[in-house]
């Protein structure tokens, strides 16, 4: 099983980069990608430049990269209560890549963290409305909030002991079912 960890962020020191990190570790004896992103760094989604120029060879690449996975870990940054610029923007250049949808159907842990206490609620509704209607099969969702005291950076791992059996139990459930799919 091949799975793709993707930090909605483009920040070199990212939480949630941090975050789905750590929950991919915890996936035994599976290939394991983890990806930000910085090398899916594209102009604003712009009508006329789709036009003349088509949709970027970086979006293109980042669609390969679901294609080619089993399960999606994500993890996304909560700004003003939504998306990220940076991730809506990657999500918008690969909505318009044709007879594809972004998620391909792929099953997909959906994350968050944040430093404040609601640890990313507002993407994480947002983001459960919305990706189904683009292929997202969310099959589990976590939230970690105040991350700098829920994260222990230097040995990167969750130091909420609760919050870390919830993580575990739900990446249990989930490496069941993709085992029982293989079979
Ligand atoms: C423009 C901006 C808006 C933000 N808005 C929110 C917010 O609405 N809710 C929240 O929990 N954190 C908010 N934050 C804090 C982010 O959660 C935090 O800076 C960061 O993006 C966490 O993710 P990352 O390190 O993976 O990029 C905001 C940060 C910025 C820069």
């Amino acid at each position: 099983m091949k799975v793709l960890a993707i930090a909605g962020s483009n920040s070199d020191a990212s939480m949630n980069r941090q975050l789905v990190a750590y929950a991919s570790s915890l996936f035994d004896h599976e290939e394991v990608e983890v990806i930000d992103l910085n090398p899916f760094e594209m102009p604003i989604y712009k009508h006329e430049r789709e036009l003349a120029g088509g949709v970027p060879q970086e979006a293109k690449d980042f669609a390969s990269k679901i294609d080619g996975a089993d399960l999606l870990l994500v993890s996304l940054p909560e700004h003003n209560g939504t998306y990220s610029t940076a991730f809506k923007n990657v999500f918008d250049w690969v909505s318009r890549i044709k007879d594809r949808t972004v998620f391909n159907q792929v099953p997909m842990l959906l994350m968050s963290t944040s430093p404040g206490g609601r640890g990313g609620a507002g993407v994480l509704e947002a983001a459960s409305k919305r990706f189904p209607s683009h292929g997202g099969n969310i099959v589990e969702t976590f939230s970690l909030p105040f991350f700098n005291d829920n994260f222990d950076k230097a040995a990167q791992k969750i130091s909420n002991d609760e919050k870390d059996s919830e993580l575990k139990d739900k990446i249990k459930k989930i490496a069941a079912i993709e085992t029982l799919l293989e079979k």
